[in-house]
């Protein structure tokens, strides 16, 4: 079985009208001034790989300006062909060989693959919303099941909620949290039995590639942490009775897998609080690197990784460190950079590049 990706076709998708752009199966970098397309060539990728557009971009935004619908077609070496449709107003439709797939999350695991850009700073930076965000798109593309424990608890979680907020106004018999409590701590043990697993194995990885990539003797921990530490069905349904009545009172849920977090601690300190902007920077590309790892474990081979202009803003011996770890241990990668020479001579020896002018792909 192959992943990799032998064949992209574009139409009206972002500033391109049409594209026909030939991916070998090793590295590509894509090059260009600001503005001319090289990022949304990625988020065509990451679009059918996970249904999303990239930076929190809205699906309708995909849709070239002044046209109505958008296609974006990809052949892998197997010969099979995955492709997405939307046509404005209406939903996104994926394919499989030609054949309309029931849902979009169907796709998921078909073209996998793991993107670096500098929106991935937010893991570091930002709320623990962003770090669950990033577990849940990492584990759903991994493990099937886990994307069905998420929405079910999703919908408990709601439910109950509901029930919260009722409980305000009104006497609501035991029975009705019952209902609902018995699937959270059920789904929200799975959830987190699953990224405990997850973290556990990442960290010792993340930890080493963080080493390969710093110019300084530093140590980046990660940890999955929750607030209360019930692990089991059985001690999460207990905990979620016995927060019942603070539960009414706030008019929400506080514990669970929705409220966890991933601790990324550089030298024991936090990086989000107290890491530089290199630091939260050389943290992000362990992590994304590490995810790399583990789904290449998983699945027996590297998933397409896809950088997008990581190269840049770092300073030469962090570059040229990049480059060495990204070319070891990526399978297939589309890089983008303004300049080719950024990806340093190992990269681009063993590289096909592409330079990208408003929406044209040309081979210099
Ligand atoms: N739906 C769209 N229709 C037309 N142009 C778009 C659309 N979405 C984005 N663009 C434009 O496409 C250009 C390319 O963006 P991007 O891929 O981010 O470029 P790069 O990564 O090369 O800097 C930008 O000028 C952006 O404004
Ligand atoms: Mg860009």
């Amino acid at each position: 079985m192959s992943f990799a990706v032998r064949h992209l076709k574009l139409n009206n998708f972002r500033n391109f009208a049409h594209l026909e752009l030939d991916i070998p199966p090793g590295f590509t970098i894509l090059t260009g001034q600001n503005a001319q397309g090289k990022t949304s060539i990625l988020e065509s990728l990451y679009w059918l790989s996970t249904t999303r557009m990239l930076r929190g971009v809205r699906d309708a935004e995909a849709i070239r300006q002044g046209e109505h619908a958008c296609v974006v077609e990809a052949e892998l070496v197997t010969g099979t062909h995955i492709s997405a449709t939307l046509e404005a107003g209406a939903r996104k439709k994926f394919f499989l060989n030609g054949a309309s797939l029931p849902r979009a999350s169907d796709v998921i695991g078909r073209l996998p693959s793991v993107v670096i850009s500098i929106f991935d700073l937010e893991i570091v930076r930002g709320d623990p919303s962003d770090r669950r965000m990033f577990l849940d798109i990492e584990l759903s593309s991994l493990y099937p099941a886990y994307l069905r424990h998420l929405s079910i608890y999703k919908r408990a979680l709601e439910q109950r909620n509901a029930l919260l907020k009722m409980a305000q106004e009104r006497q609501i018999d035991g029975f009705s949290f019952d209902t609902w409590e018995e699937p959270l701590a059920k789904e929200g043990a799975q959830i987190r039995r699953i990224r405990t697993e997850y973290i556990d194995s990442l960290a010792p990885r993340v930890t080493s590639l963080h080493q390969q990539l710093s110019s300084q003797p530093e140590f980046l921990a990660l940890r999955y942490s929750m607030k209360d530490e019930a692990l089991t069905e059985e001690a999460l349904l207990q905990r979620l009775q016995t927060t019942r009545g603070a539960d009414i009172h706030r008019g929400s849920t506080q514990i669970g897998p929705h409220r966890d977090d991933i601790e990324i601690l550089v030298d024991e300190k936090e990086a989000r609080l107290f890491g530089s902007q290199g630091q939260q920077r050389t943290a992000v590309i362990a992590l994304k690197l590490g995810t790399l790892e583990m789904a290449k474990e998983h699945l027996g081979e590297a998933p397409l990784l896809l950088l997008d202009d990581m190269l840049s803003d770092l300073d030469a011996e962090r570059r040229a460190r990049l480059c060495h770890v990204v070319a070891s241990e990526a399978g297939q990668a589309i890089l983008t950079c303004t300049e080719a020479s950024a990806a340093g001579e190992e990269i681009l020896d063993r590289s096909k590049v592409y330079s990208v002018q408003q929406g044209v792909v040309t081979a210099p």
